[in-house]
């Protein structure tokens, strides 16, 4: 969401004749988009900064601001605090940009932070950044107001809206037509996404099944993805579009925060762990070849051994081909921060969270050695990591599949069967290409 936002604050600034350097040294303004979901991201925040005082003594007209969740999370204090810091502009006050990076004067601080409840900067063609000209996000609504006990992103990224599904098509059909193959549609969550479509002749919805179908349909060749997905909100229609369309790529981010029926309550999550199986039960039925991805909080607030074996059973059960995986981090402002105890201590949750993570790198692996000897579809992303010889691109699973060069190019689809994995990547060879 924030690599999104920053190539719409990217279209702001260089429609009024900013550029972009390649080098901060190089830079007048240096704009940090922040992250405020876990400690020790604002942490890294607060590093940068001091870093960069040196750079600010050699060129003292260097102007730094802080954008995104930290920035409306501490607003003025951050600039208190942090005396290299002369703007702050929190995510719904980006079209302020140009307007202040013209109005700061020697000494001056300014800060925008207001949300909004209709901003969704639908009509900025964001500026593609670090992209390999394959894949794109867009960003089709903002905000949330799930609640989630642990989840400072309601305070700082406000209520949900969503975005006109003709301009979401638009700039999709756009990204296809200039060669992307694949886009991600995002938001903190999609299945709440929803327009109203109101003229003289008709009125209707748009959820986000149909604009799925909407992108989908644009060509067989552009692949669609997208993030996240709160398991209350995951529907059998959702999961019947994604079946009737061969480029919705089959591959679902369900985050389980938890396996235990009482942390999920205390968490606000509103499902069960027999409600969420449920839904894994339906992503089987409907789409058996899907894989499903997870992100998990380990030692949440009154945690128990018996919750996180629960939670460890859970990872059994449902076999995840990837998870986020996380220690609980208290957030001010949050429910958990006002009404509960971060009482689990540090060192045990950090031995929960390693047994976490050893049991998805052994799971992960045994999923992918299943794949051995399968044939996949894949989108071509660029050339390996390891060897220039070699090519990596993505199944519809979005699993990474690495492959012999021959005469194939980033962009290009072609068929691999797997020969050989790791725990993160499957080894194959090309058998066809299109
Ligand atoms: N502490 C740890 N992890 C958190 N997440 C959100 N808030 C916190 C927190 N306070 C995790 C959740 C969420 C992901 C984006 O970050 O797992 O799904
Ligand atoms: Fe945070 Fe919950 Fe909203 Fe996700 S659904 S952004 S975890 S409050």
């Amino acid at each position: 969401m924030n690599f999104a936002d920053s190539e719409i604050v990217g279209a702001i600034l260089t429609k009024e004749g900013y550029t972009l350097c390649k080098e901060c040294g190089e830079a007048d303004y240096i704009l940090i988009n922040t992250c405020a979901i876990r400690d020790n991201a604002e942490q890294r925040i607060r590093k940068r900064l001091k870093e960069l005082k040196s750079l600010q003594r050699q060129r003292a007209w260097v102007r730094i601001g802080i954008l995104g969740c930290m920035a409306e999370r501490l607003k003025q204090k951050l600039m208190d605090e942090e005396e290299n810091v002369s703007f702050i502009v929190g995510p719904d006050a980006y079209r302020q940009l140009p307007y202040m990076l013209e109005h700061i004067h020697d000494g001056e601080k300014l800060a925008e932070t207001l949300l909004s409840d209709s901003e969704t900067y639908a009509d900025i063609d964001p500026v593609r950044y670090d992209t390999n000209g394959i894949s794109a996000y867009i960003s089709i609504m903002r905000g949330c107001q799930n609640y989630c006990a642990y989840c400072v992103v309601p305070y700082t990224r406000g209520r949900e809206r969503s975005r006109d599904p003709q301009s979401i098509v638009r700039e999709a059909r756009e990204l296809f037509e200039k060669g992307y193959r694949e886009v991600t549609l995002l938001g903190q969550n999609v299945n709440s996404y929803r327009w109203n479509v109101d003229t003289e002749s008709h009125k209707a919805e748009v959820g986000f099944p149909q604009l799925m179908e909407m992108v989908a349909t644009i060509s067989p060749l552009l692949r669609v993805r997208f993030a996240t997905s709160h398991p209350k909100d995951l529907s059998d229609e959702l999961l019947q579009v994604m079946a009737r369309h061969d480029n919705i790529c089959k591959c679902i981010h369900l985050p389980v925060q938890s396996g235990s029926e009482r942390i999920l309550k205390l968490m606000n999550r509103r499902y069960t762990p027999q409600w969420y199986l449920d839904r894994i039960d339906a992503i089987r039925h409907y789409l058996p070849t899907c894989s499903i991805t997870t992100d998990v909080i380990a030692g949440f607030c009154t945690e128990t051994e018996k919750d996180h074996t629960e939670t460890l059973n859970m990872f059994r059960r449902v076999r995840y081909d990837y998870a986020y995986m996380f220690k609980f981090s208290m957030r001010p402002d949050t429910y958990a921060a006002k009404h509960l105890q971060d009482d689990v201590p540090d060192d045990i949750k950090t031995r929960r969270l390693e047994e976490i993570i050893a049991l998805q790198g052994q799971i992960a692996l045994e999923n992918n050695q299943r794949e051995i000897g399968k044939e996949y579809e894949v989108l071509i992303e660029g050339v390996s990591h390891r060897s220039d010889k070699q090519l990596f691109g993505r199944n519809s699973q979005n699993k990474v599949i690495v492959f012999d060069r021959g005469n194939l190019k980033p962009g290009q689809y072609a068929k691999v069967r797997v020969l050989r994995c790791t725990a993160a990547t499957l080894i194959g060879e090309v058998i066809e290409n299109r």
